[in-house]
């Protein structure tokens, strides 16, 4: 944990950061080993045979750890956006990676890169997906990070996660809920995803957000989303970078840009807790690199502090920095026909 305060939060305030970027991999070793582990228990996945996932790196990292402690050879597929250390490092790790190369026309890359996965399990028998966007294991799996959370801070008032399979915010914050009643729950995603009802755009940001919609984000347990745009998670990571230390990429950002506003927000005694999914250096030549952030617009903004306020996802597309306290699962009621993009769900009304 790390106490993330002046100067990069306002005077007297901040929040806590859980450093999962600590781990052999990253925040996605616990997903990954637990899946592992429970698919092996039930006989789902037998001895030997080889893990496929669609994953943007993280994920990759913790099952290429489970491949080597479990024995299994392991596929990632990806995308041409993943950056060389990550594909360096999964194949150190004995991983196989496997590009696709054009976006779904619908679901985007990440619809591709399932399409892909759905092809490689049916050319080899026994082949596993452990398919994190809709396995309840990958939420299981964040148990230990509650009661991780729960040892180290002893009273957690707030609680601000990114959602991407939206694993880790149902895991912790179903969690700690149980616990602490009235824990506010802060979801963090990007803008032009699909996740909280807003349209899919070409997004920059990885790691957090979605084109399709995972069915482990837990929308009832979320008391208000944000929705980040690229320069403000470069701008606050940068930030973070030389105030703190301690950073991370897109997603790191974009949390403790919220974090940050949250704690001038509240009052000063509330205690918030910040997850980190992981560390700055797969994002060197992205959100560190000068060049490519400049290339892409996204140097020279001043950090905002405060966000734009929407009352419906529905209201607008939002194109920078934007706070909703009407959380929706935007596939609610949807029959087997309702397409992603899809925004017309019941609301669910503010806590
Ligand atoms: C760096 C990073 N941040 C955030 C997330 C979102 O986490 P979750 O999938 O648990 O919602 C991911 C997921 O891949 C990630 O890799």
């Amino acid at each position: 944990m790390l106490w993330v305060g002046e100067p990069f939060t306002a005077p007297g305030r901040g929040f806590w950061a859980k450093l999962e970027g600590r781990n052999p991999g990253g925040i996605k070793d616990r997903p990954a080993l637990h899946m592992v582990r429970a698919a092996r228990e039930r006989g789902e996945l037998r001895p030997g045979a080889r893990i496929v996932e669609s994953t943007s790196g993280t994920l990759g990292l913790g099952l290429a750890l489970a491949g080597v402690t479990y024995g299994h050879p392991v596929t990632v597929v990806t995308d041409p956006a993943i950056e060389p250390l990550m594909t360096g490092l999964l194949t150190a790790h004995g991983a196989d990676v496997a590009v696709v190369d054009a976006p779904h026309p619908v679901g985007g890359w990440q619809q591709a890169r399932r399409d892909r996965v759905a092809e490689l399990l049916a050319a080899e028998p026994g082949a596993w997906c452990p398919d994190q966007y809709h396995n309840p294991d990958n939420v299981a799996a964040y148990r230990p990070l509650a009661l991780e959370l729960i040892a180290q801070l002893g009273r957690i008032d707030a609680l601000v996660v990114s959602v991407g399979t939206g694993g880790h915010s149902a895991g912790v914050a179903g969690v700690l809920r149980e616990w602490f009643p009235e824990l506010r729950v802060v979801g963090v995603d990007t803008v032009g995803s699909t996740i909280f009802g807003q349209p899919a755009l070409p997004r920059l940001m990885r790691g957090l957000g979605s084109s399709i919609h995972p069915r482990n984000v837990a929308y009832p347990l979320f008391d208000e989303v944000h929705w980040v745009a690229a320069p403000e998670a470069v701008g606050a990571a940068r930030a973070l970078a030389v105030s703190r230390w301690a950073t991370g990429g897109w997603s790191v950002g974009a949390v403790a840009l919220v974090a940050r506003w949250l704690a001038a927000a509240t009052a000063p005694d509330t205690r918030i807790a910040a997850v980190f999914p992981d560390g700055p250096q797969r994002y060197a030549g992205t959100v560190f690199d000068d060049g490519w952030c400049r290339a892409r617009g996204l140097l020279g903004h001043r950090l905002p502090e405060r966000p734009d306020e929407i009352a419906h996802p529905g209201e607008r597309t939002v194109t920078r920095w934007t706070r909703c306290r009407t959380v929706l699962d935007p596939l609610a009621g949807a029959g087997p026909l309702r397409s992603a993009g899809d925004r017309s769900g019941p609301a669910r009304a503010a806590r």
